[in-house]
């Protein structure tokens, strides 16, 4: 129920976006006119100076400077400086993150370092619900490590981690229902049993603080293409915390992790620090749209972003509830704002048509099988005004049955 205190009406919306500290944040995102964009938690918007950017790489850094742009134009050392920056939003050291591959990749690699970090254990311990690729890479990893993969519903994952356990491997936020653990407290248990921890970021980093190493985790890995907004197929980061640097062996041997990848040696010497992270050679028009669009978050305090993102959700979450009691929705996501991530999962059985008729209404969230509806609040560039008129498209799409035309039947393959 709304409470008596929760603004209810549009001018009241409109009054907590003029009160926001946030508010001037999203004039650093081009966004189309008329869409209320809430998949951020999928595809991050645009942010603006990105175009400029990348058609100066393109035209004067690849065009005119050719093979000397490596040297030239700060391409070769982009991995880490980026990583740098990544690292001030998650609450780790500019060492201790490094930008490549993409997250499956890196999720590979830190498990097989850390079941080598445990040589007396051969348990991968994970969690029924997650990403498909966690779960996938897992299982590969333990089929060629001589290891056994094990997922347990979420609420059984601590009285799980046990004496065999190598390492604990979660999504801090979960990506269909947007539940959030409690990072330190996994990690402190996991720890307390001798075991590692990886915790895929990809739905935390750019929402939400995260002090990685207050929380003492080992190793993470996220994408960039989501709350940082760094474009589709965006390369990944990883971190290893640094009391494990100089120890970690990553099973992809790339030139590109050498110590000396321009000696062109025949035997492999690991790179310092994280360098050994890096397998082949980084894209780097990639990396400098990356690092273009993290200046959306200079200046940034990640304790208002996170202040906003848990009013966003709560107020969306109140006026479902309040307006859309009568037709059908559940919500999957927890009402506690302590653990839920920045996104509100509805379920519905029609939710896919419904979710392409508000989508043709310009409010773009998107669907996960069998029956999710899922908004994702980007506290730089979502409203207040936003939330507000996102329910009431949806209860008018609901109201007049708009969802039961035929053409949003019909499955795209991105959904
Ligand atoms: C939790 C999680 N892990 C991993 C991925 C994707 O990994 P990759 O960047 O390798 O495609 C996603 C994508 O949505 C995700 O939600």
């Amino acid at each position: 129920m709304m409470q008596d205190s929760s603004p209810g009406t549009r001018a009241e919306f409109a009054r907590l976006d003029e009160q926001d500290p946030l508010r001037g944040h999203r004039e650093r995102f081009a966004l189309p006119e008329g869409v209320i964009y809430l998949d951020g938690n999928s595809l991050g918007a645009l942010p603006r100076g990105v175009s400029a950017r990348l058609t100066q790489a393109i035209e004067r850094e690849w065009g005119v400077g050719l093979i000397r742009s490596w040297n030239d134009a700060g391409w070769y050392p982009a991995p880490q400086r980026v990583g740098g920056r990544i690292a001030s939003l998650i609450g780790a050291r500019p060492d201790e993150v490094i930008v490549a591959d993409s997250t499956s990749i890196n999720l590979f690699k830190v498990l097989v370092a850390a079941l080598r970090l445990r040589p007396g254990r051969r348990r991968i311990l994970g969690e029924r619900g997650n990403f498909p690729t966690d779960v996938y890479v897992a299982s590969g990893v333990a089929e060629l490590m001589d290891a056994e993969f094990v997922a347990v519903e979420p609420d059984d994952v601590l009285a799980a981690i046990d004496e065999q356990t190598a390492v604990v491997s979660l999504t801090h936020v979960n990506y269909k229902t947007g539940r959030r653990y409690d990072m330190a407290e996994v990690t402190r248990r996991a720890q307390a049993k001798g075991a590692l921890v990886v915790w895929d970021l990809c739905h935390t980093a750019g929402a939400m603080p995260c002090g990685l190493n207050d929380a003492h985790v080992d190793f993470a890995v996220g994408c960039s293409y989501k709350y940082l907004n760094g474009g589709p197929g965006a390369p990944a980061f990883v971190f290893v915390a640094q009391k494990h640097h100089g120890q970690v062996r990553q099973p992809i041997t790339g030139w590109h992790g050498h110590a000396r990848p321009f000696d062109f040696v025949h035997d492999y010497e690991p790179g310092q620090g994280l360098d050994h992270m890096l397998v082949g050679t980084a894209p780097q028009l990639g990396l400098i749209v990356l690092e273009e669009a993290l200046k959306a978050f200079d200046g940034v305090d990640m304790n208002q972003v996170r202040h906003k993102s848990e009013r966003l959700t709560g107020l969306f979450i109140e006026l479902v509830d309040r307006t859309l009691g009568d037709f059908g929705f559940g919500l999957a996501t927890p009402r506690d704002a302590a653990q839920r991530g920045s996104q509100v999962s509805l379920t519905h059985p029609e939710g896919y048509a419904i979710m392409q008729a508000l989508i043709a209404r310009g409010v773009i969230g998107d669907f996960r099988a069998p029956d999710i509806l899922r908004f994702g609040f980007t506290p730089l560039y979502v409203s207040y005004l936003d939330v507000w008129d996102a329910v009431a498209a949806l209860r008018d799409i609901m109201s007049s049955g708009a969802w039961q035309a035929p053409e949003y039947r019909q499955r795209k393959a991105v959904t």
